[in-house]
């Protein structure tokens, strides 16, 4: 059902590719997109420009057509922590208000909330889980619904995490944790660069308020290409901090400075953007639209648990979480040497990677058993 061809991804040539929640190899027509859109631009000038259909609104279709949100909900951005600054930065915050994160959260999704207290909020961050059986002591895990219950004061008004933990690769349950925040008037606020194309994200069922993401890890796009998600409701409390021409309803008629935002999330586009990234990730979401997000996942679920069927499970010890915590990056403890391990298997032709002190093997739907049964005997082998 899913396409496999080296000729999508010629990377599968070379290399087993399962480091997908690093830096994964672009999809080739989003590479070829975006060559194609230099090119024109180096012959023609502003021409190509004025000839794409609209790039931006057919990426918000692409992305409303995997995530079930409306397309004006979302905006084009460089990186989750452009639009995460953005979030936090206009969040109407008073002295004592508190925000609630996690003590592990990669520093897009932690920066934005610790410079608040300049404006006199409090970040509070979540403790991790017990360790999971007898594995992962005195690293990042994860962290639960009691502890986020127990954390919550009526002074909270933020809940920011990542729906996937990058080191544990723990998933926060978004429909649970939508669910207790929107039953305490709790803007949900969710960093999905880890799960945007590898899980489904369905903002609007789970009572989210905001997403932040990446382009180039599970979606397959160019580094420097993010999005943006905001509700309706959310957006219209969020002070514009970041403006220029794109924000307002005058389009090209730049002498009108007339103050007239444009209600919907284009607002927080605020001036040109990467066109070509934003062409080449639109490939890329183009992709995903064929497929059913609950079947990418599946997919991958299944690639993984061929992994740990092959792998010798004493050495390379996985993370199991329940399986609503469950995500595209499967972590492994293991005694051996990390770097060791990921220089021996790279000579061999295999991408894996490491972070928080674990082995991560990351594999997508464009992988396959061959791949899989490839690395597993290569690990066993060291
Ligand atoms: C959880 C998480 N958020 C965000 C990012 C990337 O952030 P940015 O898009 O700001 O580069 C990563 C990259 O590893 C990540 O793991």
């Amino acid at each position: 059902m899913f396409d496999k061809s080296v000729e999508l991804f010629p990377i599968k040539q070379e290399i087993a590719y399962l480091a997908n929640c690093g830096v994964s190899p672009m999809f080739s027509g989003a590479a070829a997109e975006m060559a194609a859109f230099c090119n024109a631009r180096m012959l023609k000038g502003i021409a190509p420009i004025m000839d794409y259909p609209d790039i931006l609104d057919s990426l918000r279709e692409s992305l409303a057509t995997i995530t079930g949100a409306a397309p004006l909900n979302f905006a084009f951005m460089k990186n989750t922590a452009e639009a995460m600054s953005i979030i936090a930065n206009g969040y109407p915050l008073n002295e004592g208000d508190e925000i609630i994160s996690y003590v592990h959260e990669y520093p897009s999704n932690h920066y934005p909330w610790l410079i608040q207290q300049q404006r006199g909020a409090k970040l509070v961050l979540l403790d991790d889980i017990d360790p999971i059986g007898n594995l992962a002591p005195g690293k990042p895990r994860g962290w639960s619904l009691d502890d986020l219950e127990r954390a919550t004061t009526d002074r909270t008004r933020i809940v920011a995490i990542s729906h996937v933990q990058f080191t544990s690769g723990f998933a926060a349950d978004l429909a649970a944790v939508g669910e207790f925040c929107h039953s305490r008037g709790i803007d949900l606020i969710v960093d999905v660069a880890q799960s945007l194309g590898a899980l489904p994200v369905r903002p609007e069922e789970f009572h989210i308020s905001a997403l932040a993401g990446s382009g180039w890890k599970w979606l397959l796009g160019p580094v420097g290409a993010g999005v943006m998600y905001t509700s309706p409701e959310f957006r219209a409390k969020i002070k514009i901090t970041m403006t220029g021409p794109n924000s307002m309803t005058q389009g090209l008629n730049y002498l009108d400075h007339t103050w007239s935002l444009l209600d919907d999330a284009r607002r927080f586009e605020y001036s040109s953007v990467q066109l070509s990234y934003a062409a080449a990730l639109d490939k890329s979401l183009k992709l995903f639209c064929k497929y059913d997000p609950a079947d990418v996942r599946d997919e991958i679920f299944r690639l993984q648990d061929l992994f740990i069927d092959r792998v010798d499970t004493d050495r390379y010890r996985p993370l199991i979480f329940a399986p609503a915590n469950r995500s595209g990056i499967l972590s492994m403890e293991t005694d051996a040497d990390i770097d060791t391990i990921l220089t021996t298997l790279a000579e061999q032709g295999i991408s894996l990677s490491s972070r928080g002190g674990y082995l991560r093997i990351a594999p997508h739907f464009y992988n396959d058993d061959a791949e899989i049964i490839r690395t597993a005997e290569a690990l066993n082998a060291l």
